[in-house]
């Protein structure tokens, strides 16, 4: 189905996507005050949608939210709208605001929250970039100090993906006190000596879906993680880098600030997690 005859869901109703209208007092317009999931599709099924769902319960949990249905009915409601939209392959996007009051920062009582989602189809398995590999560029990171909560409030983010594009890379890693954070929309990796390293959870990041899943990999397949900050310099110096989340799975970084990271090559480590996730997510999208 293309872009333009898009099935959405918003607040109980499946509509064509230009008769969806929210009011301009919804506080996700207004304060962005309001939480979001991406979650990826494959052969027509949501997949890591156990962490999702964990994950968007503390996001509205962190932000004293309840829930805007039972997570059946919310998970019901998701795959109704990738059947309509006849997706296979791509993710869906859903986000629920603390819905429409008069502005007032405060949060109203007794306010039905908002509750918004709809599909994009795009190649996940078969990625080109998964071949060649991407670029990133390092950007201060100008965030606020809750980033472990998944929140509409993305314009640093924007800011610093708007810095990539016009340096003509893919992903900006964000720095703060000389240490990566992580991507603008994409946790951060790299390998060096054979150590996979990335940030460990706190305040400072989002606690990726994907990050837990290659984490997972990582002790099965006995490979050695370290869970710490990483700098710039170890990032320009690295064997292998990589980034992750759900639109991309696992995509190889082979220059960091226009340095070619190892050979220039997307790396054997990183290939063998991207190989290992992708197995995973078929046995789950096979089992449903
Ligand atoms: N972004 N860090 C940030 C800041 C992100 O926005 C994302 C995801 C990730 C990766 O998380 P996950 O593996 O759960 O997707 C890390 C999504 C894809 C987005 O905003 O579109």
């Amino acid at each position: 189905m293309s872009a333009s005859e898009r099935i959405v869901y918003l607040n109980g109703e499946y509509l064509p996507h230009n008769q969806a209208r929210v009011s301009v007092f919804d506080r996700g317009f207004l304060f962005g005050d309001g939480v979001y999931e991406v979650i990826p599709v494959l052969q027509g099924k949501l997949v890591d949608e156990d962490y999702s769902v964990e994950r968007l319960s503390r996001s509205l949990n962190e932000i004293s939210m309840a829930w805007p249905c039972s997570t059946q009915d919310y998970l019901h409601m998701l795959r109704t709208l990738i059947d309509r939209n006849h997706l296979q392959e791509g993710s869906v996007y859903v986000q629920v605001t603390r819905g429409v009051a008069e502005r007032d920062f405060a949060y109203p009582k007794n306010t039905p929250s908002s509750i918004m989602a709809f599909t994009s189809e795009r190649l996940l398995l078969n990625n080109p970039l998964a071949e060649r590999g991407v670029s990133v560029v390092t950007v201060p990171d100008l965030r606020w100090k809750r980033r472990d909560i998944k929140s509409l409030n993305l314009l640093a983010q924007c800011m610093a993906k708007q810095e990539a594009a016009a340096q003509g890379a893919f992903e900006a890693w964000m720095v703060e006190d000389g240490r990566i954070t992580e991507g603008s929309s994409s946790s951060a990796f790299i390998v060096k000596d054979g150590h996979i390293i990335t940030r460990a959870l706190s305040n400072a990041i989002l606690p990726g879906i994907r990050r837990r899943v290659i984490i997972e990999l990582t002790e099965k397949e006995g490979l050695v993680l370290e869970q710490r900050p990483f700098s710039v310099e170890e990032a320009h110096h690295a064997d292998e880098a990589f980034l992750s989340s759900a639109t991309t799975l696992v995509l190889p970084v082979v220059l960091v600030d226009g340095q070619a990271v190892g050979d220039g090559k997307p790396g054997a480590i990183t290939q063998r997690l991207r190989e290992l996730y992708i197995a995973t997510l078929l046995a789950e999208a096979a089992r449903k």
